[in-house]
């Protein structure tokens, strides 16, 4: 890492601001559905903390962990899973967080491990969806800002394992 000049692209009131609407959103489409919502390793961790506590209906959690990185700024191409939830998901209607979608590749991969695992339902929530290197087609169901570029680091995303602390989201400059 050579610099570490960043912009400021969202503040830590409007993430939380988005965030209550999400909840809001979740909690009327999932009324009277068991949900359980994934989070997906390690990104997702600080959204999702918020994120649950901004829905007002029952639920549990679990995480899951792939890799399609190698610490870098490019998706190496292939998933593999590192850790999957504990939590039963077959008839379970599942919603998988998300830091951000970048190529796609990722979350389609996810989508298609949770419904082979006969989940009654998988839907998907991102804090951010970055189209600009969108490659494999994948249907986002929330999405909290949609952003056109960059790469993007602070509040649970990371550029080579760091930056993850930050309370804001902001764009580093490669
Ligand atoms: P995808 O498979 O290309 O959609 O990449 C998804 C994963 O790449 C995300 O879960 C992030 O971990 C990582 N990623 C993609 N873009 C960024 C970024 O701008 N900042 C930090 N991580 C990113
Ligand atoms: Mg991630």
């Amino acid at each position: 890492m050579h610099s570490t000049e960043k912009e400021l692209i969202l503040d830590n009131t409007a993430i939380q601001h988005r965030i209550l609407e999400m909840g809001e959103e979740i909690s009327r489409d999932y009324q009277n559905k068991e949900l359980l919502v994934v989070g997906v390793l390690k990104g997702a961790f600080i959204f999702m903390a918020d994120l649950i506590r901004a829905v007002s209906i029952p639920l549990t959690i679990d995480f899951i962990q792939v890799s399609s990185y190698d610490g870098g700024s490019d998706s190496s191409g292939s998933i593999t899973l590192k850790n999957s939830p504990g939590h039963p998901i077959k008839d379970t209607h599942i919603l998988l967080v998300e830091d951000i979608i970048d190529t796609g590749l990722t979350m389609r991969w996810l989508v298609d491990y949770f419904t082979g695992q006969g989940a009654a339902s998988v839907r998907v929530c991102s804090l951010i969806d970055k189209a600009e290197r969108r490659e494999h087609k994948t249907r986002i169901d929330y999405i909290g800002f949609s952003i056109a570029k960059g790469f993007l680091v602070g509040y649970g995303l990371d550029y080579d394992e760091k930056f993850r602390n930050l309370p804001a989201i902001h764009h580093l400059k490669l």
